[in-house]
């Protein structure tokens, strides 16, 4: 595990499926979406996320947590793509209510960054629903380039997409 400090929280690369881990990231990424993190619930995402882990592999997915002592309280996942190996997607970032804005998001970006650069990436994607105010407010002040918006083929969900070409320095602040 590879683990950077950033105030009183620390970014850990997620390598292993280990089940405790994965069970606190189920738990955060549904209260994340306003969800009931019942047990089953907890249990039904965990058991999702290992087996996303284990796909993980084979399609160079690296997941990044942010915790804060004993919790998880951020996460996403950055896509490699198979096809273009240059290219990366960010996807399922979720940080919790109570720790929002106060930089997790950020660091948990930098450390992805930092990542792609290191394995030759040239521009980072993302996407997220076209009300998600905060999403986008915070893509924007990453620097990302709006690319305007769509129906999601899998459901239909209006849909932003972003873009960033890697080198572009990150803006400080909104
Ligand atoms: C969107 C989300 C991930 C942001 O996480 P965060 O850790 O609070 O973000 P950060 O503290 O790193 O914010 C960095 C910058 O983004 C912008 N930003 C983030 N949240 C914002 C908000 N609610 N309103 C306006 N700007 C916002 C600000 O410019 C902020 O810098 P500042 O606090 O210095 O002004 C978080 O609100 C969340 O988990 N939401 C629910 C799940 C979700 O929408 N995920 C994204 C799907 S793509």
């Amino acid at each position: 595990m590879n683990n950077s400090e950033s105030s009183s929280y620390t970014i850990s690369q997620v390598g292993e499926a280990d089940s405790l881990l994965l069970e606190k990231i189920a738990w955060l990424s549904i209260i994340a979406w306003h969800g009931q993190p019942t047990e089953e619930a907890v249990a039904t995402r965990a058991k999702a996320l290992n087996e996303e882990i284990a796909e993980a592999a084979a399609l160079s997915t690296t997941f990044f947590v942010a915790r804060h002592g004993d919790y998880v309280v951020g996460y996403v996942r950055l896509k490699q793509c198979r096809e273009y190996p240059s290219l990366f997607s960010w996807e399922a970032l979720a940080v919790h209510p109570d720790h929002r804005r106060r930089g997790i998001a950020r660091e948990l970006f930098a450390r992805s960054v930092e990542h792609a650069k290191a394995h030759w990436g040239v521009a980072v994607f993302s996407e997220t629903h076209l009300d998600n105010e905060p999403s986008i407010a915070l893509h924007r002040a990453l620097g990302f380039r709006e690319l305007g918006s769509f129906s999601a083929p899998a459901d239909g969900d209006k849909k932003v997409g972003f873009v960033l070409p890697l080198g572009t320095p990150m803006v400080d602040g909104e």
